[in-house]
């Protein structure tokens, strides 16, 4: 108690003090235990330097557009490549070297959906949710190459029991439910403008889920790294649940991935214009980085050779990295990536156990991000991707990057396999599908799936305005 009193202070942190002294019993316990968990003086650092003021990004002088495998390979011998290297893929899943990673602790905020994102119905016409979505997948992938994916998922303290309870309502979606694994990432205060840890209840710190970054030490604190070891599992692939059209696991970025001893793969994606909310893969001193879209001069941004930009490769946030890499990084039981400072709205309660909803930003979220893992790999790979194919998020209810968005795409996908299973579907005057047709994950997860699954299961057509799902 003393030790916490004195830490407190030398913080300026003494409103939680007086909070503590006024609770008593379980309340008391529980805001205590909180206290002693977080490190005052380290905190104080990161107070001073994110929240009193606003970091700004220096860019180096030597930053140069990474380069990157085309989607489409330019000559025989990178044919040859591909084709070696999507083997190779197939081999690893098949062998069972490939687990799953779902990053499920973000808190939605955009979305505005009360619940896990992961519990949020998305498939367009049976509004199947993106865990069910993700599940069906892995189980087709594990049907079709004879192996069993283990599925590592994510949580912040925030969520862990909600998502945890989802699986468990649903008997796991047909998954073995050991071959599902939950874990918790780490949290951070949130701070308000004059440097003050926010209260989101008299006995309670607000607390908020320390980013994507947390996955890497999460993984090593909740015994996961030692889990896939024993299972032999040796590289994960790496997604986010607001993006069901991810491929659960990428042949081809997998067998790229191990055929070039890369440490951390990634998917990039042509950016349609120079300011496309995507971080930007860039290079300096040699190393691979990614700078973030709102960090990135304008000129360089817009800069072009023949017409093209020259940082036209955006990050989608899909990923294959090695275990080993992971259990590097983490082997000392921390690891020190970068924070970042998000301005959100943050619920609170004052000194006087009021609660307050603000209206616009008062706190400072600190955040830290897989992809600064990037320059810590001894070696990394980008593989360009189709968007229409692997990148659909859901972060927005409306509009761009939305539920609807991402549903459209979804149904120009499975629209377009359909096409190549021999079933046309009716388009409007811009392509589009002029139906709503949605494909079973269970069944299909790639176009050879589709073309098999027909095959046994002859359809018609559908008509133009239809709704039609293929289980
Ligand atoms: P976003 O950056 O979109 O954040 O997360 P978010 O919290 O889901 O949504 P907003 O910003 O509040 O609207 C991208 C992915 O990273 C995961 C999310 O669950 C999502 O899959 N994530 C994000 C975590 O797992 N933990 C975090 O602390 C933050």
């Amino acid at each position: 108690m003393e030790n916490i009193a004195e830490a407190l202070k030398r913080n300026h942190q003494t409103h939680l003090l007086d909070a503590l002294n006024k609770l008593s019993g379980e309340g008391y316990e529980k805001l205590k235990k909180q206290i002693e968990g977080i490190d005052w003086d380290g905190l104080s650092v990161l107070i001073r330097d994110y929240v009193m003021k606003k970091p700004v990004t220096v860019i180096p002088a030597d930053l140069a557009p990474a380069s990157y495998f085309p989607l489409l390979p330019k000559d025989a011998e990178q044919e040859a490549l591909y084709k070696r290297a999507f083997e190779k893929g197939v081999e690893l899943i098949r062998t069972g070297k490939v687990a799953a990673l779902t990053v499920a602790g973000g808190q939605g905020t955009r979305l505005g959906f009360d619940g896990p994102k992961g519990t949020y119905p998305i498939t367009p016409v049976l509004h199947k949710t993106l865990f069910q979505y993700f599940a069906e997948s892995l189980a087709r992938v594990s049907e079709k190459y004879g192996c069993r994916i283990p599925w590592f998922i994510m949580t912040s303290e925030l969520n862990d029991k909600a998502t945890r309870d989802f699986f468990k309502s649903h008997a796991f979606f047909g998954l073995p439910e050991e071959s599902v694994c939950f874990f918790t990432q780490g949290f951070m205060p949130a701070v308000d403008y004059s440097g003050k840890v926010l209260m989101s209840a008299p006995d309670s710190i607000a607390l908020t889920p320390d980013g994507h970054g947390g996955t890497l030490l999460a993984l090593r604190k909740w015994g996961c790294l030692d889990r896939m070891k024993a299972l032999g599992v040796e590289y994960i692939s790496y997604f986010q649940v607001d993006n069901p059209l991810v491929p659960v696991a990428n042949p081809l970025l997998l067998g790229l991935h191990a055929l070039e001893n890369s440490e951390m793969s990634s998917i990039m994606l042509s950016k349609t214009n120079a300011f496309e909310k995507l971080g930007n893969f860039c290079v300096t001193g040699g190393k691979l980085q990614i700078i973030e879209y709102s960090d990135m001069p304008k000129e360089l941004a817009e800069r072009t050779t023949n017409g093209k930009l020259d940082f036209i490769a955006g990050s989608p946030a899909i990923h294959v990295i090695s275990r080993t890499f992971i259990e590097r990084l983490t082997a000392g039981g921390r690891l020190d990536l970068p924070w970042h400072r998000a301005d959100k709205k943050v619920a609170y309660v004052d000194a006087n156990g009021t609660e307050i909803k603000p209206e616009s930003p008062n706190a400072v979220k600190l955040e830290s991000f897989i992809f600064d893992a990037l320059p810590l790999a001894s070696a990394t790979i980008i593989l360009e991707a189709d968007r229409k194919e692997c990148f659909a998020p859901t972060k927005n209810a409306t509009g761009v990057d939305s539920a609807e968005s991402c549903r459209a795409m979804l149904c120009a996908r499975d629209a377009r396999r359909m096409g190549v299973a021999g079933i046309p579907v009716p388009r409007k005057e811009d392509g589009s599908p002029d139906c709503t047709v949605e494909l079973s994950p269970r069944r299909i997860f790639d176009d050879a799936d589709a073309v098999e699954f027909f095959r046994n299961h002859p359809v018609s057509a559908p008509e133009r305005g239809a709704c039609a799902a293929y289980e």
